[in-house]
């Protein structure tokens, strides 16, 4: 078995990647021209949505909401240090206070350890609505490009232990195809991008730790989240063809394999 590890697998694909308009006016009135914008009231009625399903105690949803106002002024001023940790706050809120990820009826990934390349493009594609996430929308379109990097690295840093959640049964099937691929599906091992170890590089991302039930949602619905932008095609089309070609058994064992992994 030979395992490339190499980012230069996404060369060819990355060259597709357009750029990025600039500036989150032109942002919001290509959405409203889409009519994708959402009203101004959307983003309270969002959590009150996500506290729902989160059964987060109402106190710290109440903070939740707080910070997001304050945070979208003061985010006009820049990404000042006190700015920066009530941010870091509201982020721990839900993914945990070690970016550990949350196990709520609604999985919370853990962004902890994350590569920042990787976490930056993902809050910049759910304001473009290249991902499609109703809570991450409201919370990452207020980020400056400033303060999308100081928390990538914030939370890059953090390195808790995995919550272990996926069935231990499955982590030897899970394994193989991780470091393997399935060769009569023709797919690719999941090393050969993701790393060895699982910790990603780059756009690549780590998935060693990440929550059981959110990477076994995240495989199953690739194209109805990812990539939902035509005009602005990005790196998720690379792991298209891989979501897509694994079955529930194949899928739910390598998430129980990486879930395990620190
Ligand atoms: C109200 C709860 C909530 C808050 C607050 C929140 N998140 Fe999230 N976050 C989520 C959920 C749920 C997802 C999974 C969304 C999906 O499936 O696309 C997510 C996904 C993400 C992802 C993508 C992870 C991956 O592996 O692709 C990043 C990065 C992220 N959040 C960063 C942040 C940052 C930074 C903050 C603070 C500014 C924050 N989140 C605040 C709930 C939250
Ligand atoms: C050719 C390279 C490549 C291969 C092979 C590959 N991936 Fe990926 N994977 C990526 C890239 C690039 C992304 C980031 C996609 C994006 O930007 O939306 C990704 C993202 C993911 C995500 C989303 C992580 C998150 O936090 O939301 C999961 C889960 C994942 N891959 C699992 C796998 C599994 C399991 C395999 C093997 C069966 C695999 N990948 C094989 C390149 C690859």
């Amino acid at each position: 078995m030979s395992i490339i590890w190499s980012s230069s697998l996404l060369w060819p694909y990355l060259a597709h990647e357009r750029a990025l308009p600039k500036g989150e006016e032109a942002m919001s009135s290509s959405l409203r021209w889409m009519g994708l914008a959402p009203p101004d009231e959307r983003p309270r009625r969002m959590m009150k949505v996500v506290s729902l399903q989160l059964t987060l105690p109402v106190a710290i949803l109440t903070i939740v909401f707080l910070t997001t106002g304050r945070a979208t002024s003061a985010d006009r001023a820049g990404a000042s240090k006190g700015t920066l940790e009530a941010k870091i706050a509201y982020c721990q809120d839900c993914h945990g206070a070690l970016g550990q990820g949350y196990r709520g009826y609604y999985p919370i990934p853990r962004i902890a350890g994350q590569q920042t390349e990787y976490f930056e493009n993902q809050l910049r594609a759910y304001v473009e609505h290249r991902r499609r996430n109703n809570i991450m929308f409201n919370v990452a379109r207020v980020l400056s490009p400033s303060m999308r990097a100081a928390l990538a690295g914030k939370f890059r840093a953090f390195n808790p232990r995995p919550l272990a959640d996926g069935p231990r049964g499955l982590v030897a099937r899970g394994e193989q195809i991780f470091q393997s691929g399935v060769p009569e599906s023709n797919i690719a091992a999941c090393a050969a991008c993701h790393g060895p170890d699982a910790t990603g590089s780059e756009q690549i991302p780590r998935l060693a730790g990440q929550l059981y039930p959110y990477v076994v949602r995240v495989l199953a619905n690739w194209s109805k989240e990812r990539g939902q932008n035509p005009a602005n095609p990005d790196t998720s089309i690379i792991m298209k063809p891989v979501a897509h070609s694994l079955t529930r058994p194949q899928i739910e064992a390598v998430a129980a394999y990486v879930n395990h992994l620190r």
